[in-house]
């Protein structure tokens, strides 16, 4: 796997749905048993850019077993409290990393910047059954916290792992992920080493590019808005159009190899586990003792 560029596998068209209290999303994937996407669940993006769509209901509040959520806001901002005694705002640039563990509450709340946008992502990872019902965990970190390195017309801002001697600040994740936003000026290449064995997708948000930049130059054309999966390799190349930038987050991360049973809001790795999770949140057990929801 020495010198092996990842080539491009797939490629997925978002498709529009509804979740939480009425909120238009576009998908690329959700939790399936398929696990294609192995150690990650789901990937939304959330754009509300037409004051014709009127207010924003959000996501009331809703129970999470058994993964890992991570927003990252780029216009608006979503509020945001939980049953760990957590509660602010997420703004533009800053992101949110919820470790549910074995049972967390919270309210996900966007709303528009000034200028009446939004946009955002999620994604789901997956947790291993070791820590499936681990401590709920949370970390947020601040825009001006998050590396940003520039060169050659290469813009990188490196939330978890690590590029160029930066490392980002969210840590400790089970599934030792890389996530980054990358901006390519018009004609610029990014070129970078990823595990091999490790996933790696890529969102392209804006702009367009050849992805899975082979030795010989050639590579896949993709314009936004695209979900990209990568194959195999030890790293992998995206060169910007000649005549437009491009924009996108790249998320690799080590497959956790468990069988896995999603259910709304909970991914665990048996039936009998979901049900647990059900009776849990019946019998007013699913968030341990002594947490409170700030009001
Ligand atoms: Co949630």
């Amino acid at each position: 796997m020495t010198d092996t560029p990842r080539k491009v596998e797939h490629i997925i068209e978002p498709q529009l749905v509804i979740e939480g209290a009425g909120v238009l999303l576009r998908r690329s994937f959700g939790p399936s048993r398929a696990n294609l996407f192995d150690p990650f669940l789901l990937f939304d993006h959330f754009a509300f850019n037409d004051p014709n769509e009127g207010p924003i209901r959000g996501f009331p509040m809703h129970p999470h077993r058994g993964i890992e959520t991570f927003t990252y806001i780029l216009e608006g901002n979503v509020r945001h409290r939980d049953s760990i005694g957590n509660a602010g705002v997420i703004g533009p640039g800053d992101v949110q990393w919820m470790t549910s563990g074995g049972g967390i509450m919270h309210e996900e709340m966007p709303a528009r910047s000034p200028d009446g946008r939004v946009l955002g992502f999620q994604l789901w990872v997956n947790l291993p059954a070791a820590l499936k019902m681990s401590q709920p965990r949370y970390q947020e970190v601040n825009s001006a916290d998050i590396p940003q390195t520039e060169s050659d017309g290469v813009s990188v801002r490196v939330v978890a792992g690590e590029y160029k001697g930066s490392r980002g600040p969210v840590t400790e994740i089970a599934a030792g992920p890389l996530y980054m936003e990358i901006a390519l000026q018009p004609g610029a290449e990014i070129r970078l080493p990823v595990t091999p064995g490790h996933a790696a997708v890529a969102y392209l948000f804006e702009g367009e590019g050849l992805f899975g930049v082979e030795d010989n130059g050639d590579g896949e054309f993709v314009q936004a808005v695209r979900m990209i999966i990568f194959g195999d390799g030890d790293h992998l190349r995206v060169q910007a159009g000649p005549g437009s930038p491009a924009r996108f987050m790249l998320m690799t991360g080590a497959p956790i190899r468990e069988p896995i049973v999603p259910y709304g809001p909970f991914v665990m790795n048996t039936v009998e586990e979901i049900q647990q999770a059900l009776d849990d949140l019946r019998n007013g057990t699913f968030v341990r003792e002594g947490a409170a929801i700030p009001s």
